[in-house]
């Protein structure tokens, strides 16, 4: 296999969204983990609602809204879904945290033995550009990513053929030369069905989607990237 670029998803594969979960247990004692899921899934939810509806949104938007809106909608819903009060402030400490994630402590070294392989770095992300350049700052990546794509630029959430064509419109590189690179299933199955080589992050052992194709490569952590390049 041929590799040019290797191209990562951003919550949850580079950055931690587990200091969320940690903050939103601090504020709301008991309840930290039912948050982080709920938020997340609304989250996505809202993402696929506004892109199934909204096919054609970059030439005449309706309902699309940046991530960073519906990341805050979501976290909003998520504290009256569980009757929990966000008068406050709780919100924007969250969002402030949502805004300033570390990066997974393998991330960096795998990141600079990837460049230094030569290959092309980016991000290939729901999340709008002010978000992710702050994200990328505060992971200490800016020298480590040749480009930080947002589906900003085109109003279409991931997983439309859209979104992921992006990547092939900033990089000239074909479709099977990409490695693309996410912990969360449905990414690593929308992007197998573009035609990207993939390698799902498993982070949390879970079992691959019940839908096929299973992606190409799949590890325990950011360190296992180094062996699907290697290999
Ligand atoms: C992203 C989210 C979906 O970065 O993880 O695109």
């Amino acid at each position: 296999m041929t590799i040019k670029a290797v191209v990562f998803d951003a919550y949850g594969t580079l950055f931690d969204v587990y200091s969320i979960q940690a903050l939103a247990e601090t504020l709301y004692p008991g309840q930290g983990p039912q948050i982080a899921v709920l938020w997340r899934d609304k989250q996505i939810e809202y993402t696929r609602l506004i892109t199934q509806s909204d096919p054609h949104s970059a030439t005449g938007s309706r309902y699309y809204q940046p991530f960073w809106a519906l990341t805050r909608l979501s976290l909003e819903y998520t504290l009256d879904r569980l009757h929990l009060d966000r008068q406050q402030g709780q919100v924007a400490q969250l969002m402030a945290q949502y805004a300033h994630l570390s990066a997974f402590p393998e991330n960096l070294a795998v990141l600079q033995t990837i460049k230094s392989q030569g290959l092309v770095t980016a991000i290939l992300s729901n999340g709008s550009p002010d978000m992710l350049a702050s994200a990328v700052q505060s992971a200490g990546m800016t020298e480590l990513l040749d480009h930080v794509i947002s589906v900003d630029d085109i109003r279409l959430f991931k997983t439309s053929p859209e979104s992921y064509g992006l990547v092939l419109t900033t990089i000239p590189v074909h479709k099977d030369e990409v490695l693309f690179v996410s912990s969360n299933a449905w990414d690593a199955l929308g992007a197998t069905w573009f035609g990207f080589q993939t390698h799902w992050v498993n982070r949390q052992g879970l079992p691959f989607e019940a839908l096929k194709p299973e992606p190409t490569f799949t590890g325990p952590d950011l360190r296992s990237v180094l062996l699907t390049l290697g290999g």
